[in-house]
């Protein structure tokens, strides 16, 4: 099996201030400064990225963003593009989150080129799928996952598609307490890299899939154990220091 390294990544949604951001980061920074056998990277809201810049930017935890317009400038109102994350230090750019298709209506075709234009601006794209609890229920989530897998990631190349990080996020698991048993996450994240080694042969080994749905210090151990899962997005346990850096620690 191809050698992942794992990745731990924190998906702030809309929280915190500038001054929560910092208070975060200078604490958090000071609890994993030993931890360097796995990538970390905190997803903040536009306007804490500056704050994270200055107090990460020279350490090992990285920054990304939680979404971006396909387009590096231009007249889109309301807009952040590719080009500006680079600007604030941004390595990852989380894209196609649930709550992003749900309650922004984006769809395949939009979140397709977002993978594609954060890969042309080296940013590193963390594409969010995952079937809502009906598809669960009435037995479709595989193929409904594997279908938006194909759809979000048919025109990249391999080397392109070696180069981005899938999150399988049951909607049914987010922010509800409720995650998907180790099994169920593990199935689903060897079905995704079965459909991304019909995409992309051999490549598919060497893809990170995260999971991310109610992940906490006390479950992520049994989900890191998984062969498929090489880490996770996680929402509300990573709005606290100690609660983030306990639950990087059990994922060693
Ligand atoms: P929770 O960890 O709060 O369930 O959120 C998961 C998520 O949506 C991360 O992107």
């Amino acid at each position: 099996m191809a050698n992942r390294r794992p990745l731990l990544a924190g998906n702030w949604k809309m929280h915190k201030t500038i001054q929560e951001a910092r208070d975060f980061a200078v604490g958090f920074q000071e609890k994993v400064q030993d931890v360097t056998d796995l990538d970390m990277v905190i997803c903040a809201p536009f306007t804490a990225l500056s704050v994270l810049k200055e107090e990460l930017e020279e350490s090992i935890i990285h920054i990304g963003a939680q979404n971006m317009y396909y387009q590096p400038k231009g007249a889109f109102t309301g807009e952040i593009s590719p080009l500006m994350l680079l600007d604030l230090a941004c390595t990852y750019v989380i894209i196609g989150h649930s709550e992003r298709r749900e309650y922004f209506k984006e769809d395949d075709e939009l979140i397709a080129r977002k993978v594609k234009a954060a890969l042309d601006m080296s940013l590193t794209p963390i594409l969010c799928v995952g079937e809502n609890l009906a598809l669960r229920e009435g037995g479709k989530a595989l193929g409904f996952v594997r279908g938006q897998v194909e759809k979000d990631l048919m025109e990249l190349t391999p080397s392109e598609l070696q180069k981005v990080v899938i999150a399988y996020e049951p909607i049914w698991a987010i922010g509800t307490g409720k995650t998907a048993s180790a099994r169920d996450a593990q199935e689903m994240c060897s079905a995704i890299r079965s459909t991304l080694a019909g995409i992309a042969g051999s490549v598919a080994q060497e893809i990170r899939i995260l999971y991310g749905g109610s992940v906490k210090s006390g479950n992520i151990a049994e989900l890191m154990v998984q062969p498929d899962i090489d880490g996770a997005l996680v929402g509300g346990a990573s709005l606290e220091v100690e609660e983030f850096a306990q639950l990087i620690q059990n994922a060693r």
